[in-house]
């Protein structure tokens, strides 16, 4: 992989590049379910670009912006294996060379949810991903179904501000007990490990509810919920706005819960028109 670290490099190396493009925006330390998105991105596009920025704008001053964990070769090998074109790795002063400017507001959705623990956090994500766009000029970009508020969001910014890409939505990528897979995964110990999985088995269940037929909103997620967990938010929404789901379905369960001091979040599509 060519690995590109400041605006001007990439965009002189993508001038021209053949279409479509297809781009991922990653924050590193890259694991195998970054991979499976990233071999789809490569398998769908004639150019296959990804990014590796720890964007220090989307955390919170709670957040621990110096833990994250940061590995560039790693992440280069990985993607040299799946036979990424270009990586655009940029350090924060190359993205932020004036410091704290113009941000991104999309509105309520930002609020809700991940936002509401999170206050900014959006802003932060659609000011990147904005500039990202800029950068790299995809045809498509990649995102993961996983961060369900992130791909709502992103769709909502897009339409609203015209911006003329597909944002394809990747399947989330399970551990064999069904652990949503995720870099905050490795700093769960043992014990906390096996109580982490129950995020994903009660979302299992209230999957299993709405394929019996259940539709009220408050019974799926109650079949959802797993009592042992300490929940920041578990609840059944419309996957574009995140309000009550229509009756005609689509929705989403979504959940974030905080296990020996980690936050983790998931979801499960449920999906009227498949199985109705
Ligand atoms: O999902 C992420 O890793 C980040 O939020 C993103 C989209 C790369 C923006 O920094």
């Amino acid at each position: 992989v060519k690995t590109c670290t400041t605006v001007a490099e990439t965009r002189i190396a993508l001038a021209g590049a053949p279409r479509p493009v297809g781009f991922f925006p990653t924050m590193g330390a890259l694991h195998d379910g970054h991979a499976t998105v990233m071999r789809r991105c490569r398998a769908e596009c004639a150019t296959a670009v990804a990014s590796v920025f720890v964007n220090p704008t989307q955390f919170g001053p709670a957040e621990d912006l110096a833990k994250y964990p940061r590995d560039l070769a790693a992440d280069e090998r990985l993607l040299s294996g799946i036979g990424v074109d270009l990586l655009f790795a940029p350090s924060a002063r190359e993205m932020y060379p004036d410091g704290p400017g113009a941000t991104i507001d999309i509105g309520p959705l930002a609020t809700l949810y991940e936002g509401a623990s999170r206050p900014g956090h959006f802003a932060g994500v659609c000011t990147v991903v904005l500039k990202l766009f800029h950068i790299v000029a995809p045809n498509r970009a990649y995102f993961a179904r996983k961060d369900a508020q992130q791909l709502a969001v992103i769709r909502r910014m897009a339409r609203d501000l015209d911006v003329d890409l597909e944002i394809v939505a990747a399947e989330t990528v399970r551990d064999a007990d069904g652990l949503a897979l995720s870099s905050r995964n490795a700093h769960l110990g043992p014990e906390d490990r096996a109580r982490a999985v129950g995020l994903s088995h009660g979302l299992f269940r209230g999957r299993s509810a709405w394929e019996a037929g259940e539709r009220d909103p408050a019974r799926l997620v109650e079949a959802a919920r797993d009592p042992a967990l300490d929940y920041d938010y578990l609840a059944c929404v419309d996957p574009a706005t995140l309000a009550a789901p229509g009756p005609a379905g689509p929705a989403l369960l979504i959940a974030a819960v905080r296990v020996g001091g980690i936050r983790l979040i998931d979801n499960v599509f449920l999906d009227l028109g498949e199985r109705a």
